[in-house]
């Protein structure tokens, strides 16, 4: 294939099932690629290159936007697009947050919001397992590690599933501004009269010694509102899907679910979801060969790396007890995501309820289900049928 790395676009390619036939011809003969699309950026594509510059804060910064295009935003999120030392502070306040004992906590209420949400369309024999499943799941997990009321968890679900379906701007402007208002709200009662809850901890917690302001709050609560949910549900669709297109692995889980966690893990590494950030160079650097000039936008492909021959033996194969499995899925270095462990959490409870109760579950129009590229690759709908199973009695 004669590759075109001028007109590349990870945007389109992070859409296809064979993105890798781009990306193996770039990995093998210009990995570090320049394309003129979105007002000119450079790729990286190997494995090792994209971890090194992912781990990189000097040289490659996180300002002033990580999205590419950019995504509009008044200003940087925190902590995603702050470079240390600044990132640090902001890093310190949210590992207290993502605590290993207060991500555990979550599991029950999982289990159960899960088992409730398959209670609500199992008799029907067919779902949509995206819009009925995955996505109220998420937006929930957010709302609860959020504090947000339940009396408002209606409004902040449609909210959410809004954001990443909405196809028109205004619309999207339109709910991003109800969010950040409501949030305001929110933190201003928090402020008044504080509670066991995320606003309330950021509110009471110093950087330099001088309080959180009600605007960082704010930003925290937005970068977490997009980190956290669309992230997972997009992880959790395409795990669905893959089961369905990979009839043997999911006979392997459902014979073997003690292999859950790892099969967890390589479907991140070969879907990779967030497919790549985007870095700014602070100075000219050379990668592989190449001199990329400061101030040039560079892509890290996660989702090339991910596919990389020299580092995953037949990266094309989902192999369910892969090891070493150093995926990117998550980031690396000092960004790397601190969501993780309840992203794992909420994917295996998710995978674990569906194997026991639709463990016969097809796609009703597999050929009908798309990738959107947005900052995750989303799947909007995911239509299924399957054998109704008998009502839970947990
Ligand atoms: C499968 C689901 C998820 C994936 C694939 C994912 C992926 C990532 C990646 C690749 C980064 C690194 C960004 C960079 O290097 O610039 C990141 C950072 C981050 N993620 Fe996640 N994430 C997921 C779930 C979550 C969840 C559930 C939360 C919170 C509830 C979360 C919160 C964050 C935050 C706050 C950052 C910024 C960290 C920093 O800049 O220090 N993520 N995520």
């Amino acid at each position: 294939m004669e590759i075109r790395t001028d007109s590349y676009d990870h945007r389109h390619v992070a859409t296809l099932d064979d993105h890798d036939d781009v990306h193996h011809e770039m990995r093998a003969k210009c990995p570090v690629a320049h394309s003129e699309n979105h007002g000119g950026f450079w790729t990286l594509t190997r494995h090792e290159d994209v971890d090194l510059a992912t781990r990189d804060t000097t040289r490659f910064s996180s300002l002033p936007t990580v999205t590419l295009p950019a995504v509009g935003a008044p200003k940087p999120f925190i902590p995603v697009e702050c470079d240390p030392p600044e990132h640090q502070k902001y890093r310190t306040l949210l590992n207290m947050v993502f605590r290993p004992r207060r991500i555990e906590e979550f599991e029950g209420r999982i289990r159960e919001h899960v088992v409730h949400l398959v209670d609500t369309f199992a008799a029907n024999g067919r779902a949509d397992l995206a819009k009925d499943f995955v996505f109220p799941l998420t937006a929930r997990v957010i709302t609860w590690f959020l504090g947000i009321p339940d009396e408002d968890v209606a409004r902040f679900s449609e909210w959410s599933l809004g954001l990443v379906t909405v196809g028109d701007p205004e619309e999207e402007l339109r709910l991003q501004t109800e969010i950040r208002d409501y949030y305001l709200g929110l933190i201003a009662r928090r402020r008044e009269r504080p509670a066991d809850d995320l606003a309330s901890h950021l509110l009471a917690s110093t950087i330099d010694g001088r309080p959180v302001t009600e605007e960082e709050t704010l930003d925290i609560y937005l970068t977490l509102t997009g980190a956290g949910g669309e992230t997972t549900a997009a992880t959790g669709n395409h795990l669905f899907r893959l089961l369905d297109l990979h009839r043997d692995l999911r006979e392997r889980l459902l014979a073997e679910p003690e292999l859950i966690p790892s099969a967890i893990e390589e479907i991140l590494r070969y879907v990779t979801p967030v497919y790549g950030f985007r870095r700014t160079t602070t100075c000219e650097v050379e990668v592989a060969g190449t001199r990329i000039p400061q101030g040039e936008a560079v892509w890290l492909s996660w989702l090339s790396a991910n596919h990389d021959e020299s580092e995953f033996p037949e990266p094309g194969r989902i192999i369910p007890d892969r090891k070493p499995n150093r995926h990117l899925a998550f980031g690396a270095g000092v960004h790397r995501c601190p969501g993780a462990p309840l992203a794992r959490l909420q994917l295996r409870v998710m995978l674990e309820e569906i194997l026991t109760r639709l463990p016969d579950y097809q796609l009703a129009d597999p050929d009908a289900v798309s990738i959107v590229p947005a900052v995750t690759r989303v799947i909007t709908s995911l239509p299924i049928v399957f054998t109704a199973p008998p009502r839970s009695n947990r």
